[in-house]
């Protein structure tokens, strides 16, 4: 096995430098800003999917105690629509009577008091002309988007060479829609100033919030500002401005106050995305020995009646394997759903599922060990682009995996690994992440205490964004932890990337080494003509950082603190600016490479009560450079837990009469307990990125992917039992 370099760490195992403030209650979520004289919102949903609004009966509502306003479809103003991002804002509400979705916002109530809304928006009478919902993928009369995303590809004659592939293969899989429902309960508090509206919300991307309540209230950006310092998780659902968030505004115009709007979690179900179905075909054509010379992948998802989401599920295994003929197929259908929208690796965790589960397959119709059929088609160079990746260090993810799991002792045979009357299957699965990296602007500041502060409109949704910026502005400023502060989320600091896409960290680590090279910059440009300063006519690759100086690169004699340098020109601090877009292919001449890893599992099954148990997961991970192992290793655990929850329990059911979700509850909807969670480790690998500067490539989401196929790939090798569709339950291993 080869030897692993050590990657490059940043402060390794720091502590999150939020920690106290959250541990102690002082980190303020959205939730806990009261303001003045602040009234509260409570929402009326649909109760059916489709259909129109007869009649609106409001009157029991409006004299009910503590009611101001009760607005609806009826009384609201006309609204203007959001940005199409790539997360598009949702239609404005309250601007028809049509009804497109169980849980639509028809009304919503503003009170004295929350439990006064509540109770009052209970008092709304609706009365439906219901139509028949579309909420079957395979209704002839849903539309359906052909390549939504313009993703699909193709390379070389993929049905020629399965046609004419040695051993063909050919398998449907199916996963169920997800709900994300971060713990924090989404939340809006909004209060106008005149012309000017400042919003607390819980969101993942503050400037997109920002920029949707200008364009819908005919605002300029300016005039709203959007905060969000801490947030009670996101997964995705806070990538997009909610119907809900404008309603809180609106409601706080309307009654010339500050309004509170909490959403209840069955609302959290309905009013903020989740993951769709997944309907999917692969077909492969291999030689005998192993090589792949076709691959198939076909995959539609779900989507709501209108806008959009970016969720391709087959196009990630254009670039998952060496493969010189492939097809890849993307489709949606819209249904009477609520909003499908991304959740913790949207599109890769449904497709990798198909994919990695029909490589298993292939390698016992073979006779192949799975991972050595892996590694016989693995892709030295990006398939698609025929460039060199800018990092990938998949080889060591599975040799570094297998050999702490202990691979070699599994025996192929399915059923053959007993312990007493549990059957022990052993499986893995591998994982080529998309890259995903957005434009961000950040701000770096020193002041005459010899303290700094970065900024930049981002949020950290529990990850560890505040801390990890820390470590690494300190590291470019050549100061201790404890004399930088970084800080975010807030639409007026410079504008941030979204905290999505497991893209946040390459982005914005760009965005403030961009700041602190300039900040840098700043102080010798100070100096540039000063004949009494060592700095004298230095440029900025001229020199290095550490214990708060600047000084000429290896003579760390010849240089000046920055106190000194502010107090020699009557400064009390200097700022400078930063910015970072990603670059391209074309101009680097790679290919850019998300993080690739490789999952382990062992698990247990009891043949007569199919029950599973799962006894521990390896992953093994490559994602560039780790600026924190710490934070890392708990996204990868988090992203694991995740992808068990997938795997074996998450499920939105969705009624097929009535298009309501029938377990909108933490109660009704399954997520894993600590009983289900086994012992999980989790190794990295690799070395620094080339695509960015910072050499990061992400770990929010890869924790998760993989982990579906590698519990199925398990089930198949104690039992012999091939399961193809998620999640996977008791009964099907009875
Ligand atoms: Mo992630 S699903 O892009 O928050």
């Amino acid at each position: 096995m080869t030897t692993v370099e050590r990657v490059r760490l940043v402060g390794e195992g720091v502590d999150r430098v939020d920690g106290p403030l959250k541990a102690t209650g002082a980190a303020r979520y959205p939730n806990d800003f009261n303001l003045p004289d602040m009234a509260h919102a409570a929402l009326v949903r649909s109760t059916v999917a489709a259909g129109r609004v007869r009649g609106l009966d409001t009157a029991a509502a409006e004299s009910s105690p503590g009611v101001l306003a009760v607005i609806t479809h009826r009384n609201a103003p006309s609204l203007g629509h959001g940005p199409d991002t790539i997360l598009s804002t949702p239609p404005p509400p309250l601007q028809h009577d049509r009804i497109l979705h169980y849980g639509q916002y028809l009304a919503v109530v503003v009170a004295d008091t929350a439990e006064e809304a509540t109770a009052a928006a209970r008092r709304i009478k609706v009365d439906y002309d219901e139509a028949e919902a579309l909420l079957d993928m395979h209704d002839p009369r849903a539309e359906v988007l052909v390549d939504p995303f313009k993703t699909d590809s193709d390379r070389g004659d993929a049905e020629s060479a399965l046609a004419a592939a040695e051993v063909q293969f050919e398998a449907a899989y199916t996963t169920s829609e997800n709900t994300n429902s971060p713990l924090g309960l989404f939340t809006t508090v909004a209060a106008w100033d005149g012309d000017t509206l400042t919003v607390h919300d819980s969101t993942q991307w503050p400037g997109n919030v920002r920029t949707a309540l200008a364009r819908v209230f005919g605002l300029p950006e300016n005039a709203v500002r959007v905060l969000a310092p801490f947030v009670g998780g996101g997964f995705g659902a806070g990538l997009r401005p909610w119907p809900h968030v404008v309603l809180a505004a609106l409601a706080a115009r309307t009654v010339g106050r500050p309004v509170k709007l909490v959403l209840s979690r069955p609302e959290m179900f309905t009013g903020t995305g989740h993951r769709t179905a997944s309907e999917q075909r692969v077909r492969i054509g291999a030689t005998r020995d192993g090589h792949l010379v076709a691959l198939h992948h076909e995959s539609t998802t779900t989507l709501q009646m209108e806008g959009d989401n970016f969720e391709p599920c087959a196009s990630g295994t254009s670039y998952a394997y060496a493969c010189p003929n492939l097809r890849t197929r993307d489709t949606q259908v819209r249904l009477n759903i609520t909003w499908c929208n991304s959740m913790r690796a949207p599109g890769e965790a449904q497709g990798n599922f198909a994919l990695e589960s029909a490589m298993d397959e292939l390698a016992y119709a073979l006779g192949i060990d799975p991972l050595e059929l892996r590694l016989r088609n693995y892709a030295e160079e990006h398939p698609g682009l025929g460039l060199p990746w800018s990092s990938k260090a998949l080889r060591e993810c599975y040799e570094v995996g297998a050999e702490r799991f202990g691979w070699s002792r599994r025996d192929p045979e399915p059923g053959s690994m007993r312990d007493g009357d549990q059957l022990i299957g052993y499986g893995m699965a591998g994982v080529s992440f998309f890259w995903f990296q957005q434009p961000c602007q950040a701000s770096a500041t020193l002041r005459e205490d010899g303290t700094a502060l970065v900024r930049s409109a981002v949020t950290d949704i529990g990850t560890g964004t505040y801390t990890v910026m820390t470590q690494l502005s300190a590291e470019l400023l050549g100061l201790p932890l404890s004399r930088v502060a970084f800080e975010l989320g807030d639409s007026d600091m410079p504008e941030g990337a979204p905290a999505g896409g497991s893209g946040l960290t390459a982005g914005l680590g760009s965005a403030v080494q961009s700041a602190c090279h300039n900040l840098v910059r700043a102080f010798l440009d100070i100096v540039r003509h000063d004949h009494t300063s060592p700095l004298r006519g230095c440029e900025v690759d001229e020199v290095a950082v550490a214990d708060g100086r600047i000084f000429r690169m290896g003579s760390p004699g010849r240089g000046e603190s920055y106190t000194d340098l502010l107090a020699a020109h009557g400064l009390h601090e200097l700022t400078a600016d930063g910015a970072a877009t990603p670059g391209t292919s074309e101009e680097l001449g790679i290919a850019p490479a998300g993080a690739f890893g490789a999952k382990f599992v062992e698990i247990r099954v009891d043949p007569e009560l199919g029950t599973l148990h799962l006894e521990r997961v390896v992953s093994a991970i490559d994602a560039g450079r780790i600026l924190n192992e710490k934070t890392a290793t708990s996204q990868i655990l988090g992203g694991t837990v995740g992808g068990i929850g997938m795997a074996l329990f998450e499920e939105t059911v969705t009624d097929r009469d009535t298009g309501r979700i029938a377990n909108g509850t933490f109660g009704d909807y399954l997520i894993p307990v600590n009983a289900d969670i086994p012992d999980m480790q989790v190794i990295f690998v690799g070395r620094p990125d080339r695509f960015n500067p910072v050499g990061v490539k992400g770990v929010g989401e890869i924790g998760l992917v993989g982990m579906s196929a590698a519990i199925a790939n398990a089930i198949h090798h104690a039992t012999g039992r091939r399961l193809r569709s998620l999640p996977l339950t008791i009964d099907m291993l009875l």
